[in-house]
């Protein structure tokens, strides 16, 4: 695997996001719910000694603001398979001194030879084909915590289709918006040895959102070992 056909990308493909991404990461916006949530449920884990986190589907590398606005003990590393969205991250933190080697390019299914003890997966697990590969992927990481915020649900549904909302020119452009069986990811986690619990999410609190007039139920899995 390698890093998709950018003129497939759909993250590739829509201006407004990308300007909002930047914005984000430049703290311009407010903090988006799940980034906050997503920071708390880290929060004791990076109260004392010092961890490597890392953000999967980071895209602007916004939810770095999250944890550095609380004072938590930690190195962050993104990843991220658009260039664009990297390229976002890395010029942010190069603006404000820091490392943009922080930022990898990377389609997570291939991640190998990177150890991290907390993964984070906000918004990503759904945009990708199967959930298990990148879980996987960050258990063989060595992750003692992973912490997603997706699109669960009673049942697996795998959908592959249009975003209709990209700059004019690339609507026919198609990717994955899947939900996930709750049932399905608490066993995957489980076979890899994690305790596996679940958290309401804050912004959604049980409703449905609609996600470029898809419908989402966003909620919380917290998986440790
Ligand atoms: C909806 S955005 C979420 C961005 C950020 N986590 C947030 O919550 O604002 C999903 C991101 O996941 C990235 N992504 C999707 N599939 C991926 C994969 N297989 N490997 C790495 N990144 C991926 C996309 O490029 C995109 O930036």
């Amino acid at each position: 695997m390698s890093i998709p056909n950018k003129d497939l990308n759909i993250w590739e493909h829509s201006l407004p996001l990308r300007e909002l991404c930047r914005r984000r990461a430049l703290d311009l916006e407010p903090e988006m719910d799940c980034a906050r949530q997503g920071a708390e449920i880290l929060a004791p884990y990076l109260a004392g000694e010092r961890k490597t986190v890392l953000d999967v589907g980071c895209g602007g590398g916004h939810f770095y603001n999250s944890l550095s606005r609380r004072g938590l003990n930690f190195d962050y590393f993104g990843l991220d398979y658009s260039p664009a969205m990297i390229e976002i991250a890395r010029d942010v933190f190069k603006l404000r001194g820091q490392d943009p080697g922080a930022f990898m390019l990377e389609d997570v299914r291939d991640l190998h030879g990177f150890g991290c003890q907390i993964a984070v997966a906000v918004n990503t697990l759904s945009f990708i084909a199967d959930f298990r590969e990148p879980l996987q992927r960050l258990s063989d990481a060595g992750a003692e915590l992973i912490v997603v915020r997706d699109n669960f649900g009673p049942e697996t549904e795998i959908k592959w289709e249009t975003d209709g909302f990209l700059d004019p020119g690339s609507n026919h452009l198609k990717g994955y918006w899947n939900r996930w069986s709750v049932g399905e990811t608490r066993e995957f986690l489980q076979s890899l040895g994690y305790d596996v619990s679940q958290a309401e999410d804050d912004h959604c609190r049980g409703r449905m959102e609609l996600v470029v007039e898809k419908p989402y139920h966003w909620s919380w899995m917290i998986a440790k070992r």
